[in-house]
């Protein structure tokens, strides 16, 4: 079988997850890598033996041997590319949120279905353990009908001020919300109908990050459910594990808990302080790639050889945005948002 040409455009901390997958999985080759920062995507590329590199995302979606892209810039830079690669007829995998505005996610996603394309927009949580048990239980009755969902989905105030350097240019909910927006859907089948948003700022403010501490979100779901969101950027810098990640599922015969933040399983006492380590995300397992985040990639090369269904399309991305716009502007304007019945 001919491997899959792919190229990724941002290897920054998650592209480089995107990069090894498909560096490994033998149905791909990795044709390329793009990234403004030349010098980092060299780096990458040496180790693992990529031969073409470049700043310019034209140049690398010109190249006719890569089929597929995966964009992982920041936050506010995926639609421009998104867009780009579709018209070069490209294959799409984005990293979350698929857009920053719910006109600009439904263009990509009507975009796509006009080229044909495959568009997967990267909400890995879908392939977390914990919530794909929860969701088996669910499916399966166990809890009866899920009736509210408490998640909290936080970070120490590390990643906000030194592992992003674009903090200031997204929010807490955009790149931990949508993950929990996501989840909510897709545990309940339901959608969001209205809901009202609340954030507290000043911490990173004063770092001159310009975003909010935190924001919480109270949705109503379109079955009658009830949902809250937690996040919050400013958990202290000295806790074992850099997340948070929390959910209480309660239904009408039952509830769920789970608790999906590295905690007790491992930890490593040392000079650099008390740590607790990620066993879910990302492993190496004997040399093999594996955890949630790196299984929602290789999905993606499992559609495009016709070996699995989408199970996060662009739809998906589209309600994901509409409702994190929906949060903003809740917080921005004191009052319950409406969302319209036109659900993606
Ligand atoms: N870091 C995480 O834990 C994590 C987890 C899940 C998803 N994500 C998502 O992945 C995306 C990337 O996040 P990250 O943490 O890797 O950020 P990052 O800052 O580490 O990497 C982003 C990279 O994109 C490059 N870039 C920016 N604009 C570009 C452009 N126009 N063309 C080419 N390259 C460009 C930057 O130079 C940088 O190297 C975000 O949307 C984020 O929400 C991140």
């Amino acid at each position: 079988m001919e491997r899959i040409g792919v190229g990724i455009i941002g290897v920054g901390l998650f592209g480089e997850n995107h990069a090894r997958l498909y560096r490994q999985d033998p149905r791909t080759k990795l044709v390329g890598l793009c990234d403004l920062n030349t010098v980092r995507a060299d780096a990458l590329a040496r180790e693992l033996g990529v031969g073409f590199v470049t700043g310019s995302a034209e140049e690398l979606l010109a190249r006719e041997d890569i089929q597929a892209v995966s964009i992982a810039t920041p936050d506010f830079a995926h639609t421009g590319l998104a867009l780009a690669a579709l018209a070069r007829g490209k294959h799409v995998l984005c990293e979350k949120p698929l857009a920053t505005s719910a006109a600009e996610a439904r263009q990509v996603c009507r975009v796509a279905a006009e080229a044909g394309r495959t568009l997967m927009v990267d909400f890995h949580n879908r392939f977390n353990p914990p919530f794909l048990q929860a969701k088996a239980q669910i499916d399966e009755g166990e809890i009866g009908r899920v009736r509210f969902i408490h998640m909290r989905l936080s970070d120490t105030l590390y990643v906000p001020t030194r592992m992003l350097s674009w903090a200031g240019r997204s929010s807490v909910a955009w790149f931990l919300g949508s993950h929990c927006v996501d989840l909510v859907r897709w545990l309940t089948g339901a959608e969001v109908a209205r809901l009202y948003a609340r954030s507290t700022s000043g911490v990173l403010a004063r770092r001159g990050i310009d975003t909010a501490d935190l924001i919480v979100a109270t949705l109503d779901l379109s079955d009658g459910g009830v949902a809250v969101i937690e996040n919050c950027w400013i958990l202290g810098d000295n806790a074992p594990s850099v997340v948070e990640f929390q959910a209480h599922i309660v239904g009408t015969e039952g509830h769920i808990n789970i608790s999906a933040a590295p905690s007790q399983m491992i930890t490593v006492s040392a000079d650099e302080g008390h740590r607790a380590l990620d066993v879910l995300a990302v492993q190496n397992t004997h040399g093999r790639l594996t955890g949630f985040a790196i299984e929602s990639i290789r999905h993606f090369v499992d559609v495009l050889c016709g070996e699995a269904r989408l199970l996060v399309d662009g739809r998906d991305g589209v309600a994901a945005t509409r409702v994190i716009c929906a949060i903003e502007e809740s917080v921005r304007v004191a009052s319950p948002v409406e969302l319209t019945v036109d659900w993606p």
